[in-house]
């Protein structure tokens, strides 16, 4: 039986064929130095389909054109980290003044969309619908789209369960109590909740423009692993899914540098967003 180490060995030809294989097909950087994250997503992967190590798979790769192998390597390489109202500044700027503007600017549609681009497995997107349940918005059309390049956690977004430890992060008990209910060791998000958000894979790199108009895109958390020509082009078709005045948020780490003509910077209590222009 092959040791671990000999599993997870690559070869540096073999490491820019992965970094070009991951590019090529998500937009993910890889630095040089990640030697540790390559092995310690693909041996798994090398290890399930009877592969000796990752200098066989890709090998596999490079031979065998499977796609199914192909976007499993990719995919394995996205990092989903995710949780309940993560940073709760946007959501306290929705809450206070986002909502309040666009009830008076919707008052004749009575209509409302949001999409949470890099959804993972979908606590962004739930959370705020779990949002706008509490608002005053009975007779209003709201609709949520969620979407990632990863079919795994579109998946599980659609199921809407999740692990005690996933509701932990950032969820108030009281809506936990209020809108999940128990199935086994884990909780399921309830129908009313699950039914506001539609979730569907979709590779950001891709052309937005038939999508929208949306009054706000959450897009955080994903461009950090992008180069700058990627995040400028993505950042051009984000902006081409909102109406003007629409706002974009982005992580804490991240910015629309740059693209000053077609963003406006504001800061709204402790949150920094992007309008539209
Ligand atoms: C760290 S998670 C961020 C989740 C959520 N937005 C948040 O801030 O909590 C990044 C997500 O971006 C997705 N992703 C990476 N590259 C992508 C691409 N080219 N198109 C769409 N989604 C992508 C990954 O699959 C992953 O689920």
């Amino acid at each position: 039986m092959q040791s671990e180490t000999t599993i997870a060995e690559i070869l540096p030809e073999n490491y820019r064929f992965l970094q070009e294989h991951i590019y090529s097909r998500v937009g993910i950087v890889l630095e040089d130095n990640k030697h540790y994250l390559l092995e310690s997503r693909l041996a798994p992967i090398a290890m399930e389909l009877g592969l000796g190590s990752i200098n066989d798979l890709c090998a596999r790769l490079r031979t065998d054109r499977d796609p199914a192998v192909a976007h499993r390597v990719v995919e394995a390489m996205t990092t989903n980290e995710t949780y309940f109202y993560r940073d709760p500044a946007h959501y306290q700027a929705i809450r206070t003044v986002l909502l309040a503007r666009l009830k008076e600017e919707r008052s004749d549609t009575k209509k409302l969309r949001f999409w949470s681009a890099a959804s993972s497995t979908g606590q962004e997107a739930y959370s705020l619908a779990m949002l706008l349940l509490e608002q005053d918005l009975k007779d209003w059309n709201i609709q949520i789209l969620g979407t990632d390049f990863s079919s795994k956690v579109v998946e599980r977004a659609r199921l809407g369960l999740y692990q005690q430890i996933e509701v932990n992060r950032g969820l108030p008990t009281a809506q936990l109590v209020k809108y999940f209910t128990r199935s086994g060791v884990d909780w399921q998000l309830s129908r009313p909740v699950c039914q506001m958000v539609r979730f569907e894979t979709i590779d950001l790199r891709k052309s937005m423009r038939t999508m929208g108009p949306f009054d706000l895109v959450f897009c955080r958390n994903v461009m950090i692993y992008f180069d700058n020509e990627t995040k400028k082009n993505i950042l051009k078709e984000l902006h081409s899914t909102l109406f003007r005045g629409g706002w974009l948020l982005l992580g804490g780490a991240e910015t629309a540098f740059g693209l000053d003509d077609l963003f406006e910077r504001q800061t709204v209590g402790s949150a920094t967003i992007y309008v539209a222009r």
